[in-house]
């Protein structure tokens, strides 16, 4: 038996735009919109969990799991700027206390890729007061975090700053994603520190932001180490620099991406690929761990998303199984791991990949909203029962 830490959390996770519904005002609800867009669809109602979340709850907890992580959607709790809804603040209270209701510890993560559209048309994060107004929305969510232990301030800056270089991105990896925006991603880490600032004034919380590891390899050609190195810094590494002194650091990994000359390369045709079209890697998680507890210097990891979209459950307890042994090596080597959020609870809207690729431990029936939990929900719920592989 591979025996994790005592008090070890084991969850899964999701976002706010991906299953909550009708998020009819926030920035994506207008891109799914836009005539021409990339966007294979919209988010529609999604898996209307901003009503069934307590199905949701109870069916990870039923399972094993003893950690949950979603999070808040801004335009909901601030539908114009300086307008906070006490009932959207109830509603989000509410979640957090039905998880830990259930015995569920929360993780909350304040920000999914998601603003409001006033924030937006002001600017988004190229306006100077973003910080400030990021640091504002935290203290308005106060009276949420009242019970919480572990804040996501900014889910995946590295990624958001790479949405925010150009184009929609064709999928959230690198091949597909532009160049980040690097004053978006100064004014992401300025909004990241002043959150915290704000989130220190509750005892016993801990902060950090998550970061996408992107395991990248190079294909060893000529040039291919140097472009590695000038591509890495800017994608990944100067996240994980940056979070050095914070409480945690989250760690999102999926799959690998090879580095040639002229940089990011599509996933070669002979390997297993998901249905994101990218190559099934389970050693990503323990890359990516790895790296941020170094580059960190010694910040506790909180593994805050790891999966794999496939309609093949048995290939995703295959996955997460492999992806658990590296983690479990890391943590032999001295490495602190705080818990593994699972991505995700359910199968969910994938952003401009729509609901094809499903990443779920849960699925959905889009019409009726029926849920009917996967085999690797059991075996994941196994797994946290057992606090341990076998
Ligand atoms: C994001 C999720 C996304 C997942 C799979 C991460 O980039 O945080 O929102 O669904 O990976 O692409």
């Amino acid at each position: 038996m591979l025996t994790f830490p005592d008090g070890f959390l084991w969850g899964a996770a999701t976002a706010a735009h991906q299953v909550e519904g009708n998020n009819t005002n926030n920035d994506w609800w207008v891109k799914e919109h836009t005539p021409g867009t990339g966007i294979v669809e919209p988010s529609g109602d999604a898996m209307d969990s901003y009503h069934h979340y307590r199905e949701d709850m109870r069916l990870l907890a039923g399972a094993g799991l003893t950690s949950y992580r979603f999070s808040l959607e801004w335009s909901r709790i601030e539908p114009e700027q300086g307008f906070v809804s006490r009932a959207e603040i109830d509603h989000y209270r509410r979640m957090v206390d039905t998880a830990r209701d259930l015995g569920l510890n929360p993780v909350v993560s304040l920000l999914h890729f998601t603003v409001p559209q006033w924030m937006f048309r002001n600017g988004f994060w190229r306006n100077p007061a973003a910080p400030d107004l990021f640091a504002r929305f935290t203290e308005a969510a106060l009276p949420i975090l009242a019970e919480v232990d572990y804040v996501c301030t900014i889910n995946e800056p590295n990624i958001a700053a790479m949405l925010a270089g150009g184009e929609t991105a064709a999928n959230l990896v690198a091949f597909g994603l532009p160049r980040p925006d690097l004053q978006v991603a100064d004014a992401l880490l300025a909004s990241h520190k002043r959150s915290r600032e704000v989130l220190q004034s509750v005892s016993g919380l801990q902060s950090g932001w998550t970061v996408a590891t992107q395991a990248f390899h190079s294909t060893g050609e000529p040039g291919a180490d140097e472009k590695l190195r000038e591509y890495a810094y800017p994608s990944d590494d100067w996240y994980l620099e940056n979070a050095r002194g914070d409480d945690f650091i989250g760690v999102q990994a999926y799959t690998r991406t090879f580095i040639g000359p002229d940089g990011p390369m599509k996933v070669r045709a002979d390997v297993e690929t998901t249905l994101t079209g990218w190559e099934y890697f389970p050693p990503a998680l323990e890359l990516g761990v790895r790296a941020a507890w170094e580059l960190t210097e010694h910040v506790p990891v909180f593994v805050t998303e790891n999966g794999i979209a496939t309609a093949d459950d048995s290939r995703r307890i295959d996955y997460t199984d492999g992806a658990l042994r590296g983690l479990h090596a890391a943590i032999e080597d001295g490495i602190a791991v705080i818990g593994y959020e699972h991505w995700s609870a359910l199968d969910n809207y994938e952003w401009a990949s729509g609901f094809r690729p499903t990443f779920g431990l849960i699925a959905v029936d889009r019409e009726t909203f029926v849920r009917t939990p996967k085999p690797s929900l059991a075996w994941l719920g196994g797994v946290a029962r057992a606090n341990g592989l076998a």
